[in-house]
């Protein structure tokens, strides 16, 4: 083997306080069961990352699929600030492809892995020295292609700790500059995190010369506390996602660390270049499109997060808000301004309110807004920043296709059932209508989706949450279903729990339909590639 030793990219070594975040929301986040986005959610959230100060986006896994290809290309050329990084496997074909996604951004950097672990190499059927070939062959190649590359041994926490080194050493000799360390099944302590970036840097040549990187699973719960001690060993570069999505538990929440990094500058002495205030928007705008929402206690942007239910806390907070709060609301980007809008209040309210919270709309499409919000005003006397939020998702969450429209709902329910459901559906381009019974409102309701519009589907998850407080409060539905194997979400909002539930059902076999039609040879590597693995 040829030693092809290439010095790191410029910029590789990062001043030393200061922390680097990649975010991978868009790759590992989005490959969660179910949280498929589309094109446009893909490049609105990208924008959001890029205006954050997000220093890496992890845009795509370019070889998954053409969606994936097309999401990244188009998010390379977009991103005004970030870098920004494809997802590639230790072969040719996923480099180059890769490389032809990112090849127009300002910054783009190809990142490449292969399972280091007995158990990858098992699967992969690689002896340690062909393996150790092979990695030099194509971080070779990716280097070849692109300045700054990162190379990921992944299940690196199950690897030997003498051949880690040698393959660290390898990838950095074929001239990657950043070296990722995945804990990809959650499985490390905070411990044995920092001293595995410890043991690298004290023994791989050359690994002064890059910056390591930490990659956790949150299997365990303690991703995020594993990700913060890999720092103070020595890793400069925290991957990790909007609200710590990810398949499984998920990952390393971003607004967890760069928090956490903020509020205990005392004993982590790190910055980061994340503007937090923009943290709260976008973790509504990536549960909204993914359809995950936010657990309610979740640290940081969970609904409770800054609630003081019990008299001692309201007690304390109002003598003193530091009595129970480590940090303040605005901080992550709850404004006090979330005065309620209403009935009179015309567009030019309603697009600076918008704007307010991160939005900004064409005019077409403000248009489109207002109608609705002036629906929502007719029944809900107040309408607040998380009733708007609840609108504009519940607008841009099932564009995939309006094939199945919802023209018409009546339920009837009480103590005496049968619960039934009259339905009047645009089908394609005929409206149908159907009369159901079932085993309450909602049962019956989905009957009559079912009657319209035949299919095997299965129904795994039906989730309903009230996005104010109040009885008129809107209700936000998501649903997610599976049928062969292909998992899609679908979310609305309505004063009405039932009609957002059928919205957010039609809404996810809207989604279906397109990806029945979509599904192309290639579309199911990234199920096939990561079954095991984050
Ligand atoms: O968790 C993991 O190992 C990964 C790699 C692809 C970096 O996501
Ligand atoms: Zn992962």
């Amino acid at each position: 083997m040829t030693d092809t030793t290439k010095s790191p990219a410029p910029g590789a070594v990062a001043a030393a306080d200061r922390v680097l975040i990649f975010d991978t929301t868009l790759r590992d986040g989005e490959q969660s069961p179910g949280a498929t986005m589309s094109h446009a959610e893909k490049l609105e959230i990208a924008t959001l990352l890029d205006e954050m100060g997000v220093d890496i986006i992890e845009a795509g896994f370019p070889i998954a699929s053409e969606g994936d290809f097309a999401a990244v290309s188009e998010i390379a050329k977009q991103a005004k600030n970030s870098v920004i990084c494809g997802l590639a496997r230790a072969n040719d074909k996923d480099i180059d492809r890769c490389w032809e996604a990112i090849r127009h951004a300002r910054q783009p950097r190809i990142h490449t892995f292969i399972g280091t672990s007995p158990l990858h190499r098992d699967i992969t059927k690689l002896s340690q020295d062909d393996m150790v070939t092979r990695i030099h062959e194509t971080v070779t190649r990716a280097r070849n292609l692109c300045d700054n590359v990162q190379w990921s041994p992944m299940d690196a926490t199950r690897t030997e700790h003498d051949y880690l080194c040698r393959v660290v050493e390898t990838a950095i000799k074929a001239g990657a500059s950043t070296i990722n360390i995945p804990d990809t099944v959650g499985y490390t302590a905070p411990r044995e995190s920092a001293a595995l970036i410890r043991m690298l840097l004290e023994r791989v040549p050359g690994a002064d010369q890059v910056i390591f990187a930490t990659h956790c699973h949150n299997d365990l719960g303690m991703a995020t506390a594993n990700s913060l001690a890999a720092v103070e060993a020595g890793a400069r570069q925290i991957e990790c996602t909007i609200n710590g999505l990810g398949e499984r538990a998920g990952n390393t929440a971003l607004e967890e660390v760069v928090m956490a990094l903020k509020v205990r500058q005392d004993i982590m002495p790190y910055s980061t270049g994340i503007d937090t205030t923009k943290i709260m928007n976008l973790s509504r705008r990536v549960s909204q499109v993914s359809g995950f929402a936010v657990q309610f206690n979740k640290a940081i942007v969970g609904k409770n997060a800054f609630l003081h239910e019990s008299g001692i806390h309201q007690d304390g907070v109002l003598k003193n808000v530091e009595t129970f709060e480590i940090m303040r609301p605005a901080d992550i980007g709850i404004t006090e301004t979330n005065i309620a809008m209403g009935k009179h209040s015309g567009r030019a309210a309603l697009r600076s309110k918008l704007a307010d919270l991160g939005i900004e709309l064409a005019d077409n499409q403000l248009n489109d807004v207002f109608v609705r919000f002036k629906a929502l005003a007719d029944r809900k006397k107040e309408i607040y920043d998380e009733d708007l939020i609840a609108l504009m998702a519940d607008s841009a969450a099932n564009t995939d296709s309006d094939y199945l429209q919802v023209k018409f709902l009546r339920v009837v329910c009480g103590t005496e059932g049968p619960q039934t459901a009259e339905l009047r559906m645009l089908v394609g381009d005929t409206e149908q209508s159907a009369s159901t019974t079932g085993d309450g409102p909602v049962d019956a309701a989905f009957n009559a989706v079912r009657t319209l519009f035949p299919h095997e589907a299965r129904l795994q998850l039906y989730q309903v949450h009230a996005v104010t407080e109040g009885t008129d409060a809107q209700a936000t539905v998501s649903v997610r279903m599976e049928e062969n194997g292909r998992i899609v979400t679908g979310s609305a909002a309505d004063t009405d729990t039932i009609l957002a539930s059928v919205k957010a059902y039609v809404g996810a076999l809207n989604r279906l339909r397109v990806r029945r039609e979509k599904s192309a040879p290639d579309a199911d590597v990234k199920a096939v590639s990561y079954r095991s693995a984050g």
